[in-house]
């Protein structure tokens, strides 16, 4: 990094800390005015180290918002028919208003069935078709936590982005695709590139907005950035460095330097996706509870 980097670092951490910190006290006041507590259900299936990591974290934050967290671990042997089984029973549990199945699945469970087997209007994490459906068609959906954390991010750096040139690289369910549908709702102009993409550097020197989401470390380089852009970097990939172990994103940060701006990693897009989690459960709450709350901040 040289003393011409000029762009602003996107402070994502901070910015979910804050989020974080106006879902509690909403939380609180939904205590007060309701007696009730919003809950969210987390289910853990099998020994994955990352996941138990995710979902543990999950679990702190939830409970530091004041929510009440339920976390279901199964072994890695359960069954189709017994995960579907307790989705039914979450489904229909009252207390339950959000509900989220850590992924990646075990190889024997259809990822697709156990997701769509969610609630929609529970579907905290919107992967279920509906959600999917309602995002693309502009209804009122459950959007991804990741790309609603990114959304947040460029609204508040940028403002209106009706009109904007927005490249999404990747075309993920998770991340991609949801990404563009979000852009395109702020009528921007918008392009999704993928591994198969010819022209994927000039593309990306296009974008006044660029959201890169693939798990390629460093793959953007600093002249596929047009001077000024906005750059989300999705990516959290660790490598190593001159013989330590380290995170990087998807784009070579310090190549960056005349970007506007962009979200460092580690500390950028990260944080926002557990406090997205927070606001889509308090988002269910409410469109499950609508006589006694109307406020929203996600949805
Ligand atoms: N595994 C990695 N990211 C996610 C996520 O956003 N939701 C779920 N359910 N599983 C994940």
């Amino acid at each position: 990094m040289n003393n011409l980097f000029q762009a602003e670092r996107i402070d994502g951490k901070g910015f979910a800390a804050n989020l974080v910190e106006r879902l509690a006290a909403d939380v609180r006041s939904i205590k007060t005015d309701t007696g009730l507590t919003p809950g969210l259900a987390v289910v853990l299936i099998g020994e994955d180290v990352a996941s138990g990591v995710y979902v543990g974290a999950k679990h702190r934050q939830t409970q530091a918002a004041g929510m009440n967290s339920f976390v279901h671990k199964l072994p890695a042997e359960t069954t189709q028919v017994e995960l579907m089984a307790l989705l039914a029973k979450l489904n229909s549990d009252a207390v339950v208003n959000g509900i989220l199945v850590q992924l990646p699945l075990p190889a024997h469970l259809d990822a697709n069935a156990v997701i769509n087997a969610i609630d929609p209007d529970k579907d905290v994490d919107g992967f279920h078709i509906l959600n999917a459906g309602r995002l693309a068609t502009g209804q009122d959906a459950l959007v991804p936590c990741t790309p609603l954390g990114c959304l947040m991010m460029l609204k508040n750096r940028l403002g209106d982005l009706t009109g904007l040139n927005a490249v999404v690289v990747g075309k993920s369910n998770i991340v991609g695709k949801p990404m563009a549908q979000l852009l395109m709702g702020e009528s921007c102009t918008v392009t999704v590139t993928h591994s198969k993409t010819r022209n994927v550097a000039e593309l990306c020197r296009t974008a006044d907005i660029l959201v890169v989401a693939v798990g390629r470390p460093e793959l953007v380089k600093g002249d596929w950035i047009k001077p000024g852009a906005v750059v989300i970097d999705v990516g959290i990939n660790r490598i190593m460095r001159d013989g330590q172990s380290r995170l990087v994103g998807d784009v070579a940060f310090s190549e960056a330097g005349h970007a506007a701006a962009i979200t460092p990693v580690p500390g950028g897009v990260g944080p926002m996706t557990i406090a997205c989690l927070l606001a889509n459960t308090l988002t269910a709450f409410r469109r499950q509870h609508p006589l006694h709350t109307n406020q929203t901040i996600a949805g």
